[in-house]
């Protein structure tokens, strides 16, 4: 193993410095953010996250840091293109996509790179670096996810063009500050000690760890300033393999769903791919980049309305992976879990999630349907109609996937 356990260098590293997929996310529920963003708030977050959770933090060898700094070094051209903000811009005359600077990156510079470096990511970058008879690998975000932040921020939607006008204003407010894949280190932690405390067997996580670019000014650990390095596991499988697949119980696809739940791991990828599954059977999580971390608003501090949608996203992702491989029996003890988990959520709500799916309108409308329905009224008082709405709405909005799926089971 290449990393140890550790903390000093990133508390050091939080405490003196303002600190700080593809799987799209299309955010189905109302926006219910307001990101504005503060470094020093970020900085206060990470500091706290890191102190609080300093048994699950790696430390990161001299000969692996020696490696990467060399591999970057070496590389330079290539780190900044992909940091670079620029890419994100649109071509002002949309009649000529061939000059979109996005489009250009990712036909033309993205594959040669890929190609050159032996990127293992569809949409960003996993390259591995070799360490003696190891290998770790460098991972970086790409301008894509980048605009989508952007966009998240600016409260548009996903691929919506943007001007050099609109994209000054995001910089000025917020700095270039993006945290996509700074997230995988963080989330990593959270995994390992989800593992820790829920006493899972059968899981390896691998090690994690920032390290900054060492010609970058800004004291920031942002995207723009660190790449995040991973350990990495030889000879696995991803989860949607059948000899993946196969080793797999209604036990353990529980502990799988119980553990997603903690992060929360809102999407497995396709055929699984997010989860590798080691020839003995062992768990193996891999992609990490989380969507709480598409505005740095949610770094680190994920809105509980988002938090219970990510779970039944993830959930949802799984259960579709199972009936597509034809094990309907393991994708019925996920519908089984995901039905108790929504009754506890629909009886005890946190007032966000409320919030969110039941705004103040949908109250008026269901009294006032209620106050025009004379057969409603023969059943049930107005309030009971009214609370018989609210979960409805509750249930339809993070759930909608299953709904229709316990409606066929019935
Ligand atoms: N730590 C690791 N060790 C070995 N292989 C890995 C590791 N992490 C990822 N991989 C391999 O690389 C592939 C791509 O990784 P990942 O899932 O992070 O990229 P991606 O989904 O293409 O990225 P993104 O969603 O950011 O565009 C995985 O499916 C897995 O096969
Ligand atoms: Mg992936």
């Amino acid at each position: 193993m290449i990393f140890r356990i550790f903390l000093a260098a990133v508390m050091c590293a939080a405490g003196t410095m303002a600190v700080h997929a593809m799987e799209k996310e299309k955010p189905k529920l109302k926006q219910v953010i307001k990101p504005k963003y503060i470094a020093e708030e970020v900085n206060q977050r990470l500091s706290s996250f890191l102190e609080k959770n300093r048994k699950y933090v790696p430390k990161i060898s001299e000969e692996v840091n020696a490696a990467v700094l060399k591999f970057l070094n070496n590389n330079k051209a290539f780190v900044d293109d992909v940091t670079d903000i620029t890419h994100v811009q649109n071509d002002k005359d949309p009649k000529h996509p061939e000059n979109n600077k996005l489009q250009i990156f990712y036909n033309d510079i993205k594959p040669k790179y890929d190609k050159e470096l032996k990127n293992l990511s569809q949409w960003s970058f996993a390259i591995p670096v070799a360490v003696g008879d190891d290998k770790v690998l460098v991972r970086l975000s790409g301008p894509l996810h980048t605009r989508e932040n952007f966009n998240t921020q600016r409260g548009a939607g996903w691929g919506e063009n943007y001007t050099e006008d609109s994209l000054d204003n995001y910089l000025n407010e917020y700095g270039e500050a993006n945290f996509q894949n700074i997230s995988r280190f963080t989330n990593n932690i959270i995994a390992r000690r989800a593992v820790a405390e829920k006493k899972l067997k059968n899981y390896y996580i691998p090690e994690s760890f920032p390290i900054k670019i060492p010609w970058r000014q800004g004291p920031l650990i942002s995207d723009k300033n660190y790449v995040v390095v991973e350990e990495f596991i030889p000879n696995t499988l991803p989860l949607g393999d059948p000899k993946a697949i196969e080793t797999f119980t209604k036990e353990k696809i529980a502990t799988l769903y119980d553990w997603m739940k903690a992060i929360p791991f809102w999407n497995i990828g396709e055929n699984g791919s997010n989860i590798a599954v080691a020839q003995d059977g062992t768990i193996i999580p891999v992609d990490f980049e989380q969507p709480n971390n598409i505005a740095p608003s949610w770094f680190l501090d994920y809105p509980p309305r988002k938090f219970a949608h990510d779970i039944f996203a993830g959930a949802e992702s799984l259960h579709k992976l199972l009936i597509q491989k034809g094990r309907t029996d393991l994708a019925d003890e996920i519908l089984s879990l995901v039905k108790d988990d929504l009754d506890k959520l629909v009886n005890d709500p946190h007032p966000q999630i409320i919030e969110a799916a039941w705004p103040e309108q949908y109250e008026a409308d269901a009294r006032k349907t209620y106050k025009q329905d004379k057969e409603i009224q023969k059943k049930m008082s107005e309030d009971e109609y009214v609370l018989r709405a609210r979960n409805d709405a509750i249930r339809g909005n993070l759930t909608g996937y299953f709904l229709g799926e316990l409606r066929k089971r019935k």
